[in-house]
Order: structure tokens, then sequence, then C-alpha cells
């Protein structure tokens, strides 16, 4: 049995082109790329499936989701998590290991992808702790979680403060091969602070997280980076300083990447005026001058990566006031139509956006993935770029509905995921 997936604009990222071409697709594995028209009919045990008018992806890869299992099923599980992804257009996530009990152990990682081969949806990646119960205290044991499948470290939700313990988990990280993923940020110059400190924060009465708190830990990765010659990957870049920073260090051959989500880019800190708690994200929304500038930093590629840091919570975590409420957003669903914007407005040519969510990620993980070529395993996704609509709560799939896009106006829509050859998820309506 083989699919031919007929007549679509496929996103080659090799060539940095979209052509209109045909696939065909055996044992998972994509076999042809073909012009259009060159088959003339379809043979038996073909299946088609039509994409005229659809842009074909690479799945997508989300380096950087909170799936929250275990410990937190109420608010997601693997199942429910891999689920929105797919829906999203993802078909790779790496989930963070601040769960409960955090993935700082070899019985977790095993867990989490028993649960993933279980539910069965999308490849799932666990992202292991740099430190037991990412208390920067203690360095986990990263050859046994190398060992039982952990694709990542970080301690995510949480900096890692001791210099000198960060120096040696980079060391020990690039020699397992696992990619170390910072969380940046101060916790003495961010303690009880809500959103951004500047001048929303201070007209609306909330306590404010200034930009050096990213700041002086992105330096002092980058200092790191720069003494060991190991590799550190930024999360959640939120900041003008921490592109300019990045940008410098890269300039200088620092082996540093970086990752920033489509709330950076698309919001202010103007949004927490109504003190909507579905904007309370950490990092925070920060400056429209931080948006232009992490814009520019996607455009010239200081930043390399798009990921979603999608941070499931419920109802009674959002329902506070905002001093209260828990910090993130969910970001599987929409994270393709925020882009797409960036695409519209001429910030990032469609290439360069796909090659965000794929293969950028993909190559800082170290996995073989994130391309539509010949031979290569057909991870894909079909997309209608022009499809417009308004985000209906009940159209999410995530177990939580913590987004502060719910009735907006989206433009860009999954309607179809493949892995490994298998169709996993496909838009009914
Ligand atoms: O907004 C966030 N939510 N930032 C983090 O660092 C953690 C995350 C979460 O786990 O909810
Ligand atoms: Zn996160």
């Amino acid at each position: 049995m083989s699919t031919w997936i007929k007549s679509g604009s496929l996103v080659d990222l090799e060539e940095g082109v979209v052509k209109k071409s045909d696939l065909i697709i055996e044992k998972g594995r994509i076999v042809k790329i073909l012009p259009p028209d060159t088959i003339k009919e379809k043979g038996s045990h073909v299946k088609v499936i039509d994409a005229s008018g659809k842009v074909i992806l690479p799945g997508l890869i989300d380096m950087h989701v909170h799936l929250r299992e275990p410990g937190h099923e109420y608010k997601e599980t693997i199942a429910t998590g891999a689920k929105a992804g797919v829906a999203g257009g993802f078909t790779t996530l790496a989930c963070m290991p601040n769960t409960d009990p955090p993935n700082d152990n070899r019985a977790v990682t095993e867990f989490i992808l028993r649960q993933a081969q279980e539910a069965d949806f999308c490849r799932i990646l666990p992202v292991a702790a740099i430190t037991m119960r990412q208390e920067g205290k203690v360095l986990t044991e990263f050859g046994d979680l190398k060992k039982a499948g952990a694709a990542a470290l970080s301690d995510d939700g949480f900096p890692v403060t001791n210099s000198e313990l960060m120096r040696r988990a980079l060391e020990y990280a690039q020699y397992h091969g696992l990619t170390l993923i910072s969380h940046c940020e101060d916790l003495n110059l961010s303690r009880g602070g809500v959103m951004h400190e500047g001048s929303v924060s201070t007209r609306i009465g909330l306590s404010g997280i200034p930009s050096a708190s990213e700041e002086v830990m992105v330096f002092r990765d980058i200092c790191l980076a720069k003494l060991t010659n190991c590799p550190v990957h930024i999360a959640h870049v939120s900041t003008a300083g921490t592109v300019d920073l990045i940008r410098k260090a890269k300039e200088e051959g620092v082996p540093v990447s970086a990752e920033t989500a489509p709330h950076y880019f698309t919001l202010d800190h103007h949004a927490v005026i109504g003190y909507n708690t579905h904007v309370k994200v950490n990092p925070p929304l920060r400056t429209l001058e931080d948006v232009q500038a992490i814009k520019e930093g996607l455009s010239d590629g200081v930043i390399d990566v798009i990921a979603t840091d999608h941070a499931p919570h419920n109802v009674l975590e959002k329902e506070l006031e905002f001093d209260k409420a828990a910090f993130g957003m969910i970001g599987l669903e929409t994270a393709l139509p925020l882009t797409m914007e960036l695409v519209r407005e001429g910030v990032l040519r469609l290439t360069e956006a796909i090659r965000k969510m794929s293969s950028n990620p993909a190559s800082i993980l170290g996995i073989e993935a994130g391309h539509l070529k010949e031979g290569a395993r057909a991870d894909l996704a079909l997309i209608d770029p022009e499809y417009e609509y308004v985000l209906q709560e009940k159209a999410i799939l995530s177990k939580s509905k913590n987004s502060p896009f719910v009735g907006k106006t989206l433009k860009g829509r999954n309607e179809l995921t493949m892995i490994g050859g298998k169709v996993v998820w496909k838009r009914e309506s």
C-alpha cells in the first residue's frame, strides 16, 4: 500500500523553496518527490490525498512543551498534549521535566516514553532535569538519563543559579551528547514580580520582573559556553537585550542557540491592562521595542527556533487575582497561525519560518527529522495557509484552555498530520 499526496506546495528546506509537488510514500518513508502531473494514473493499492491549495510542511517539532504527566494530569496528559500537538501540525514534542515527581531519574523518563507509546499520537522526547528535583544543587545522572531515552536536559521553570554547577552541567551534557536548554532568570531580581517591570506595571500597580532578570543570566550562560566551548540553548527569549547578547556571542563564534515563543512576538505588556491572567507568562510579555527586536532576531537568524512553551493550567489556577494566578499559556494549537502572521508581515519567508519550527530544533536536539526529501521519514503536515477563523474554546483539544487567543481571528490552519506515513490526525470540519 502506498500513499500519493497530490498537487501540494511542498516546503523544501534544503533548497529553501516552496514548489508544487506530488509525494509518494511507502513503508513510512517518502520514496518519490515529483513535479505535479508526472503521475498519470493511480495504480491499485494507492491511497490518494488531495493536497491542492494546501502547503505540505515537514512535521513541526516543538522543543519546549509542558505535558504535566506525571502528577498534574488534571491540566494535561501526555495523550491530550500529544493530540493537541498533532492537531497543531506537530509531529515531535520535547516535554519539560517540571512534573511531579520531576523527570530527574530514569524511572520518570521511562514512564513518559511508555505513556507516549500508549497514546500513540506523536513522537515525544523527554527532557530530563539538570539538577535533582530541579533544585539547582546536585546534578542528575546524565548518562543514565540518556540511556533511558532523555533527549535533552533543562531545569525549565527554574534557573541553575550556581555558575560552577552550570559549568559542569554544560561539560557533562556535551560529553553525553545531550542538548542543554537554559531557563535564564535571576530569581533575586524577579522574585515577586508578575509582569514586565516598566511603564505598564507602574500604571496598573503590579510588581515587575525587569528585563535584566533574564539578561544577566543569558550573559552568564554565554560566558560559560565560551569558557567551556560547550553549546547552550537559551529558552524563551523575551527581551531586546537578550537578542543583542546572543547576536554578539554568535558573531564571536560562541556555541549558543536560542528560541522564542509566539506570544513574545505577538503580544506586549499592554495586553496585561485588564488583568487577563491568560497573558501571565514567565518570562513576562515585554515592551513593543522588545517585540520588534525579537522579530529582527528571528529575521536575521539570531533566534534559531520558534517553540511554544505550551504551559497548560486549569481554570482554578487562572481564574484568580493576577498576582496569584499561575504563569503560562497553551500554544500547540495557535503556534502555526501566529507564526504565519510573521510571514504575512514580511518578517520571515515561509521556508525560514518553517525551518525554525522543524529542521532547526531537530539539529539542535540532534535528531534526524525536519526535512521532506526522498528517503526521509514521512512526518508531515498539510496546512491551509489562507483559512481564517475565530478560535473557539470548545475547539481546543488541549485539556486546559488557558489561551489569550480564544475569540481572536487567526489565519492559517493545519488540516492533516502524518507520522511515519500514517495519518494520525485529520480535520473533520
Ligand atoms: O510561563 C511559564 N510556565 N514559564 C515557565 O517557566 C514555566 C511554565 C509552566 O510550567 O507553567
Ligand atoms: Zn517552559
